[in-house]
């Protein structure tokens, strides 16, 4: 073993403009760089209290039960799958893109009886064919995706989908990853009943954490359960004890992560949550109208088009992934490529948090003009 082949770690500053993670912003790193302290020091259950808070501001609720899961989105998925479903129950999954489909997959494994309500990738979903659908059977639950960062559309008509899925007398669980800090979110006003997130779109915090929030109808569901939720890490009434008042030790919370969001959270509260949904708006236009320009129009109609991530239409022929490297070998520039059934067909750009700036905007449009 030579330790001299291990050679000084000196990432690139890449400007991150694919569909995560985001770039992070530098006091978000100051905090991330700060020494830990142990995992029930009166400091850090202050400022676990505070992150509480300011994540009810981001995702706009007063559920009692909001807190940061530790892991990337997934964890939060699997934390809303593995706490709300028990085998045999039925869920109706809503399903146009990579990230609906990983919702079933992992509704099944635990046990679900999964109905699939299946659009081709890249379309949304109305809450009448929702009625209809669960119209056909006994649910206890439905999973939406709010933003598909695989196909780039936004779900609107939430609040109006959570009404339908009440009258069912079921929940909605709804994944917010690609959209909570970047896109319009009310989960009060919307009665969203379950929402998971990730640190690392959005939220500009480095991947690791899930903000997750469920509301007192979904609690009061839990409490009925007949079975204990079979995983153990995620299971909330463990979770809740940790970031609840009793600060119950349940597993060692990366420190360093709650610093680095507590910091991007209070950048999101210092510059207003509206102010912050117009900027990713008005900044996600600049990128359409430059698109257009260059013969790349954006695949989504405009009525549900995903602001914090854009899919343009790539022109037959095109060596779109030679294009990708060139942007990320020569100017630094990271987007990503389609897959799936649009694999080769779309790239996957990501205006989010604080890559969602002009200066970005405008690099990646000079860069794209000189290259096409
Ligand atoms: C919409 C959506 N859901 C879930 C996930 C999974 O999150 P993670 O990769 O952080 O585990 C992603 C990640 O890109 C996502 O975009």
């Amino acid at each position: 073993m030579n330790p001299a082949q291990y050679r000084d770690l000196n990432t690139s500053t890449r400007v991150l403009l694919g569909p995560g993670p985001s770039m992070v912003a530098p006091r978000v790193l100051r905090a991330l760089a700060q020494p830990p302290v142990g995992y029930l020091d009166p400091e850090i259950l202050a400022l676990m209290d505070e992150v509480k808070e300011l994540l009810r501001y981001a995702f706009q609720t007063q559920n009692d039960l909001t807190f940061p899961v530790s892991g990337t989105g997934t964890a939060g998925m699997e934390t809303a799958i593995a706490n709300f479903v028990e085998p045999g129950d039925g869920v109706l999954t809503a399903i146009s893109g990579f990230f609906s489909d990983r919702l079933a997959d992992m509704a099944g494994r635990y046990g679900a009886q999964v109905t699939r309500l299946d659009r081709p990738w890249g379309e949304i979903f109305t809450p009448e064919e929702i009625d209809a659908a669960l119209s056909k059977g006994k649910f206890k639950l439905v999973t939406l995706v709010h933003g598909e960062t695989s196909t780039g559309t936004l779900q609107t008509r939430v609040a109006e989908i959570a009404e339908v899925v009440h009258n069912h007398g079921a929940l909605l669980i709804l994944d917010t990853v690609a959209s909570l800090g970047g896109v319009p979110i009310e989960i009060d006003a919307w009665d969203v009943d379950i929402c998971y997130s990730g640190s690392q779109k959005c939220l500009s915090a480095p991947p690791g954490l899930a903000p997750f929030t469920a509301n007192p109808r979904a609690m009061d569901v839990f409490a009925q359960r007949k079975t204990k939720v079979v995983n153990w890490y995620l299971d909330i009434s463990g979770l809740s004890q940790y970031w609840g008042d009793a600060h119950k030790y349940h597993h060692t919370g990366p420190i360093n992560m709650f610093y680095a969001l507590r910091e991007a959270l209070r950048m999101l509260a210092e510059e207003g949550i509206e102010n912050r949904w117009a900027r990713h708006r008005s900044m996600a236009e600049n990128l359409w109208q430059g698109l257009e320009a260059l013969g790349l129009p954006p695949r989504v109609p405009l009525e549900y088009r995903l602001a914090s991530l854009t899919t343009p239409q790539l022109p037959e022929g095109i060596d779109e992934a030679a294009i990708r490297r060139t942007l990320l070998n020569e100017y630094n520039i990271e987007i990503a490529g389609g897959f799936g059934p649009l694999a080769g067909k779309i790239w996957r750009i990501g205006l989010m948090g604080h890559s969602c700036r002009r200066e970005n905007v405008t690099l990646l449009l000079a860069a794209l003009g000189e290259l096409l």
